[in-house]
């Protein structure tokens, strides 16, 4: 749909009042609330928009200095259409800007800000994920649906006698290892910048070689980069022990889904709980229940009793909802004010 609703009423300051803002991608069903109650609180216009920014709806942005976007695709030519209208400022409502053509932006003298939240609320689902997919319960699920409660096949193992190695230990990272303190597993970490802390929680640093030697769980918490695209590739998962399990919470471009799809096929590959997967931009927070997906890979994955797909949502709970709102926004104020703005991406 490309619904537009345009807001009631502009207070606070004068700067202010005339300071607008397009949000793109508004759900009405939770975060529409929240824009209003910002909107009042901040002294901002907000226009709140359902449809995804592109090159017909970038009309809507007309005078607003600044647009809001969650995780969808923002090629140069896109930024280049809302560098026409005004546009100064994009936020997207997310941790990851990988979707964001960055440089292109910088050409076009628009600045790009991310909106972080809590780490909390991703971090649980990865280490819920983990534990789904050591215990097989996506099969348990299966069979209780069809009333087959038979125990052949869904032996489980057990956290205390795994290693599991995490990628990226940022913020999210950082507090899966510490979600796992309690399970009395061997945790191990790889970063392009080791952490003190984490060194001193316990957790061994290791090579990305050693990576794939030890672990038994593998869970990815760095953004995806133009260096670590596909990281974990055929090369690397040859070389990793067999069964071992992976989870992605972070970025699907992180893995190479067919060498993930011949890893499982093979059994190399004991089981795989997948947040994101390659190719989501479009398919993700819609209903496509008619259509004819153009991903076989994701059909690929969903079919197997071993992989756990869900549509990129481990952020989704409610601090993390309201925390990207307002941030958000704030960080537009901060922009219009020209002050130091902590979400700006560099
Ligand atoms: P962060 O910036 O705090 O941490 C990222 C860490 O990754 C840093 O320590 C960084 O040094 C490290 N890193 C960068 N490049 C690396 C590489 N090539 N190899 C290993 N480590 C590398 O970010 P945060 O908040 O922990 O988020 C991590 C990622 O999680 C985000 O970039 C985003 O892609 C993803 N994410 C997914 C969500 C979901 O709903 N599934 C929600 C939020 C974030």
């Amino acid at each position: 749909t490309n619904e537009s609703v345009a807001c009631p009423d502009k207070v606070g300051q004068k700067w202010r009042s005339i300071m607008k803002i397009t949000v793109y991608n508004c759900r009405d069903f939770d975060e529409r609330e929240l824009f209003l109650k910002y909107e009042k609180e901040l002294g901002v216009e907000i226009q709140l928009c359902t449809c995804a920014p592109t090159q017909e709806s970038a009309a809507l942005s007309q005078g607003s200095l600044c647009i809001s976007i969650i995780t969808t695709a923002m090629p140069a030519e896109l930024l280049e259409t809302f560098a026409s209208y005004g546009v100064k400022y994009i936020v997207t409502r997310s941790i990851g800007y990988d979707h964001i053509d960055i440089a292109a932006a910088k050409r076009l003298g628009i600045t790009i800000a991310n909106s972080p939240y809590g780490p909390n609320g991703v971090a649980d689902y990865a280490t819920m994920l983990i534990l789904m997919t050591i215990r097989k319960m996506k099969s348990i699920e299966m069979r209780g649906a069809v009333q087959d409660y038979t125990l052949k096949g869904l032996q489980g193992r057990e956290l205390k006698d795994l290693t599991v190695g995490v990628i990226g230990t940022g913020r999210i990272g950082r507090t899966v290892l510490s979600n796992l303190s309690g399970f009395g597993c061997k945790r191990i970490a790889y970063d392009i910048y080791e952490n003190d802390e984490v060194k001193k929680s316990g957790v061994h640093y290791v090579t990305l070689d050693e990576m794939w030697q030890q672990a038994d769980v593998i869970s990815l918490h760095a953004p995806l980069t133009e260096e670590n695209h596909h990281m974990i590739g055929e090369d690397a998962i040859s070389k990793m022990k067999d069964g071992v399990m992976i989870i992605n919470t972070a970025r699907g471009g992180l893995i190479d889904s067919e060498a993930l799809i011949r890893g499982i096929e093979s059994g190399k590959i004991g089981g795989a709980g997948l947040d994101v997967v390659e190719n989501e931009f479009g398919l993700y927070y819609n209903d496509r229940r008619e259509d004819i997906l153009d991903n076989r890979e994701l059909y690929l994955l969903r079919s197997f009793p071993n992989v756990t797909v869900s549509h990129h949502m481990a952020f989704y709970t409610d601090d993390c909802v309201r925390t990207v709102a307002r941030n958000a926004i704030m960080g537009c104020t901060y922009f219009a004010e020209g002050k130091e703005n902590p979400w700006e991406v560099k």
